[in-house]
């Protein structure tokens, strides 16, 4: 067994022990306050740390939870601390008790530097990752019970989420757009490392014994590990492997591994024998599975193997339209997915279920955590949304769920729906797990209480807020919102394929997640449709589309409005398509938040790329024009390349030149995803874009470090 080193009690721990001890009676006193943020100068708690004397061990209480979220039960307090993303905000809830409704005047609120993605509560203290800039902020309350910021320190831009060692010295901070891990001493507030990992990574999970931490990706089936390295621990620079975990094996095409995407949530069994993965598996199969399934994807970690077997590839497979439908499972919720776009994650011990948040159909699902298949055990469903419009019908209370905390006893859950700002109290059914699924949806919402305003002026833009995630208006899409493939405008690193077939209700062009859930069509297997990022892209009049065929933003929305679904349009009048698209426009150019700026001079290296990027020559400024966001947005046919594996041959050569910001972040490229990387682009282009054949190796990698930057 490893021994770890116990942290010396800083000032940090004795204000955080005073605090716990005048946190209760400062309760009444404390209400509707708001402190600005204090800036504490970075390294000065670490400074004055180390020469105090460690006083007597009063044993002090532990982290609920070991993995950050948007909300987080106070330790040692009777509150709840929220991570409110859209007002750059730290909010602290009072519960007057411990099932009881807060009171939304006894909020206390904190501005904060930027906008915060995770709070994980300590003792006295809690964490708060902020997004951009990229920090990890110690926020604690001071005598008269406000919120102040302790310290900080400066993490890779897009800090997301938060994993806490067992012994609560160590964090691990994932970093999305930046896709970095870096690991905090919390004694001192020193960052000790930052490595790269794969893409978007999200969840950070951690081992009992500090040895293991498991990240799960918004983009991609794969997890990373981090293994130690030494006698350290993961205070030092762990080994880092990539984990495979087949999405819903029980779902999938025989001896096909499929994509996944909205990796946001994860977390371990108490035994720790269990990782537990929320997340999309893209093309599951199931009854008119359009998309795939949502699913909680269980590896072992005795031997990072997946708990469900897949299936055996000389398996005949379960086509989407010979699903035998008398036979499916019959669960609570949506017969579609029984819960879309998971985004938090709780484990309830004393019912071995696990909670997960649903963002696109305004519901907690409770599975059962011991199934070979958790999703596809679906014990209870309570729906948090109320409140539907009944033209555009969103949830007008409690939309899009994002954050999940459940009370000390495991009989409430607390709800932050972040698309309308409403925190939900839901009294979770006390059931045995013999007892038969309720055939009715308990009424479970205790009460909502709205903790703020939607932050757009605008009135169409706080519903265009409320479409964009949500998966229940079947006129929007068939069951799977905006979020669900744009997840934060981002993309989803798929490539969708665009088929036409033949469905009930007749023939149509549809969006699938995999060639396999095309019913038996002959040899159809759609065209590949990378999923574009939206954030900061779409503020120019036109043209949409990856082929340029829509004149304008609306037009392409509504265009998209029939496509990601299974069949046709329920009958509509076109207004309504009007009355959505202008809606959403409007949250998408205002209320999308572009990733984080470089925020630093080019370097050498770099600026000589830009010459190459601009050099007549060279040409690819040309079309990527910088002064219009690099892109001429004119539509060009390139050579045709051989068609890419799985796909059907496009006829339309023509596609429209992408705008290359934020390209570094956002492979695979191209319409297709063939290219998986900007190296890769540059080393196979052979005159195909521009003229690079000539560049030297140098002025290749320039080229490419350019990229990066923009
Ligand atoms: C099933 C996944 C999926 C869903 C759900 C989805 N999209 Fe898309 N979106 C795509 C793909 C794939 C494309 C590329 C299609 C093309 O251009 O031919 C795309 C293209 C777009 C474009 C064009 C971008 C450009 O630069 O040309 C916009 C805008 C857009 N989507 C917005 C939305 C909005 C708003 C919603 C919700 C109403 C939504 N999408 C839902 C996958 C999805
Ligand atoms: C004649 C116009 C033209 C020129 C010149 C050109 N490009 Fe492109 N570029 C395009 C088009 C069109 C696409 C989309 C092709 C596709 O998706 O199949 C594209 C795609 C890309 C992509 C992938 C973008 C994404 O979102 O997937 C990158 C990166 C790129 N170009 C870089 C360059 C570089 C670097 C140069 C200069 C060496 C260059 N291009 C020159 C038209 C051009």
């Amino acid at each position: 067994m490893m021994r770890r080193v116990r942290p010396p009690l800083t000032l940090l721990g004795l204000a955080l022990i005073s605090a716990a001890a005048t946190a209760c009676s400062s309760e009444a006193g404390s209400s509707a306050q708001t402190s600005t943020s204090a800036t504490a100068a970075q390294g000065s708690v670490s400074a004055a740390a180390s020469s105090l004397p460690e006083p007597e061990a009063a044993p002090r209480a532990k982290a609920n939870v070991r993995e950050g979220g948007a909300l987080a039960l106070a330790v040692g307090e009777q509150a709840l601390y929220l991570a409110d993303e859209d007002h750059k905000a730290l909010r602290r809830i009072p519960l007057p008790s411990a099932s009881a409704v807060p009171s939304a005047d006894q909020v206390q609120t904190l501005e904060l530097p930027g906008a915060p993605a995770q709070v994980l509560a300590l003792a006295g203290r809690v964490l708060v990752t902020v997004r951009d800039p990229g920090l990890l902020l110690v926020i604690e309350r001071d005598e008269q019970g406000a919120l102040f910021e302790k310290g900080r320190v400066e993490l890779p831009a897009d800090a997301w989420g938060i994993g806490l060692s067992a012994d609560e010295s160590l964090v691990l901070v994932s970093s999305a757009w930046t896709s970095q891990i870096s690991a905090v001493e919390l004694g001192s507030l020193q960052k000790l490392w930052s490595l790269e990992v794969a893409r978007e990574p999200r969840a950070v999970v951690l081992n009992e014994q500090g040895t293991v931490a498991y990240v799960s990706h918004l983009v991609g089936s794969a997890l990373t590990k981090l293994e130690a390295a030494g006698p350290g621990g993961l205070a030092s620079p762990p080994k880092v492997s990539s984990v495979g975990l087949t999405p819903a094996p029980l779902r999938s095409p025989s001896g096909v591994t499929l994509g996944a995407s909205l990796g946001y949530a994860a977390l371990l069994s108490p035994d720790q024998s269990r990782l537990f993965v929320a997340r999309h598996a893209l093309g599951a199969l199931g009854e008119n599975a359009w998309f795939g399934a949502s699913t909680v994807d269980v590896l072992l970690t005795a031997d990072d193997s997946s708990l469900a077997p897949r299936r055996h590839n000389l398996l005949p497979f379960l086509r989407a339209d010979k699903a035998p439908s008398g036979r499916e499972l019959v669960v609570p919720g949506k017969p579609l997915s029984p819960f879309t776009q998971p985004r938090a994650m709780a484990y309830r011990k004393s019912t071995q279920t696990l909670l997960v948040a649903s963002e696109g159909d305004d519901l907690l699902a409770e599975l059962d955590a011991t199934g070979l298949d958790p999703a596809r055990g679906v014990l209870r469903s309570y729906v948090v949304g109320s409140d539907y419009d009944p033209l555009l019908p969103v949830a007008g209370t409690c939309g899009a769920p994002s954050g999940l905390a459940l009370s000390s006893d495991e009989k409430t859950a607390w709800v932050w729906c972040r698309s309308t700002y409403d925190l939900a109290v839901v009294k979770l059914e006390d059931f045995s797990r013999e007892s038969a699924p309720a055939k009715e949806l308990p009424a479970a919402v205790v009460s909502t209480v709205r903790l703020a305003d939607e932050p757009l002026a605008d009135k169409d833009g706080a519903i265009g807020r409320r479409l964009f995630y949500n998966a229940t208006d079947r006129i929007t899409s068939g069951g799977l919102a905006c979020a669900g493939c744009h997840p934060e405008g981002r993309d989803d690193g798929h490539v969708w394929h665009e088929a036409k077939f033949n469905t009930t209700d007749g023939t149509h062009t549809n969006f699938v997640g995999d060639a396999a859930d095309i019913p038996q069509e002959e040899g159809v297997r759609g065209l590949p449709r990378r999923t574009p990022m939206l954030a900061g892209l779409v503020a120019a009049a036109g043209p949409y589309g990856w082929h340029g065929e829509s004149t304008d933003l609306a037009a392409r929305l509504n265009a998209g409005f029939g496509l990601h679904r299974w069949g046709g349009m329920p009958k509509h009048d076109g207004s309504n398509l009007i009355a959505r698209a202008g809606r959403l426009t409007v949250f998408l150019r205002r209320g999308l938040v572009p990733p984080p700026a470089l925020g630093r001079e080019l370097s050498e290296t770099e600026k000589r790329g830009r010459d190459v990027f601009a050099s007549p020559e060279v040409r690819c400024a040309q079309c990527h024009a910088a002064e219009t966001g690099f892109t001429n947005r004119a539509v060009y046919s390139l050579a045709k390349l051989p068609v890419r594996g799985g796909f059907d041959e496009e006829e339309e050569a023509g596609f429209k030149t992408p705008s290359l910001r934020f390209i570094g972040g956002r492979a695979p490229y191209f319409h297709d995803g063939r290219a998986p990387s900007l190296e890769w682009i540059i080393n196979n282009n052979n005159d195909r874009m521009g003229s690079t054949n000539q560049l030297s190796g140098v002025d290749r990698a320039a080229l490419v470090a350019y990229l990066k930057t923009l």
